[in-house]
């Protein structure tokens, strides 16, 4: 697979952070061509900037439409040649443009185990629910919210005197570790999508 990255955001940009990171240290074989916000005033886009990415706002209030506002996101991708779209805080539902445009080749990072508790507000979710145990999962992004096959998760024990935003710090400490591991799934190939399952071939696997 192609590893030139595009990550979208929309806000404080942690989790791009730690694909950055992951890029400079060596965990991750892959560069980050690319970060787009559909919001000007985005955190993660001077993050970007400061790691001498380019970063552009496609604010989303200036198309017509949604399916406007992703073809320009697809075509901004495509011109840099990007081959894995990364999802990193993205606050906007994908769709069939952007989707066509990278088939099976766009991930989402998100706060709980999914199915449980999809949508905004997973921390909260999770506690008003009384789980013991929450977590992370990245998944190949479809048309619907927090759906589509799960590339990784991992788990997150749940306090008695948590709040959301303590459990979601402990939360982000597993995101930030499994969102690079999951992006070097995807670049390392020997995957498969079988229905909703998202399945490695016994070699890759064990690599
Ligand atoms: C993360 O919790 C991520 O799982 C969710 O949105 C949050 C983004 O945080 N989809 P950040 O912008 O990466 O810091």
């Amino acid at each position: 697979m192609n590893r030139r990255l595009g990550v979208l955001i929309s806000g404080r940009g942690s989790n791009l952070q730690a694909l950055i990171d992951a890029t400079r240290d060596g965990r991750l074989d892959a560069s980050i061509a690319v970060v787009i916000s559909n919001r000007a005033d985005a955190v993660g886009l001077e993050r970007a900037r400061r790691a001498g990415i380019e970063a552009l706002c496609i604010d989303h209030r200036a198309s017509p439409s949604r399916d406007e506002h992703d073809r320009a996101v697809a075509r901004e991708l495509g011109a840099r040649g990007v081959g894995l779209v990364c999802l990193a805080g993205y606050m906007r539902l994908i769709g069939a443009p952007l989707l066509d445009a990278f088939p099976n080749a766009i991930l989402n990072i998100h706060p709980s185990l999914l199915p449980a508790f999809p949508g905004v507000d997973a921390q909260r979710q999770a506690l008003e629910h009384g789980v013991k145990v929450t977590g992370v999962t990245v998944h190949l992004v479809t048309s619907e919210l927090d759906n589509g096959p799960i590339v990784i998760q991992r788990t997150v024990e749940v306090m008695d005197d948590d709040t959301p935003d303590i459990l979601g710090a402990r939360i982000l400490v597993e995101e930030h570790r499994a969102y690079p591991e999951a992006v070097r799934t995807m670049l390392d190939g020997g995957w498969r999508v079988e229905g909703r399952r998202f399945v490695r071939s016994v070699n890759a696997a064990s690599a």
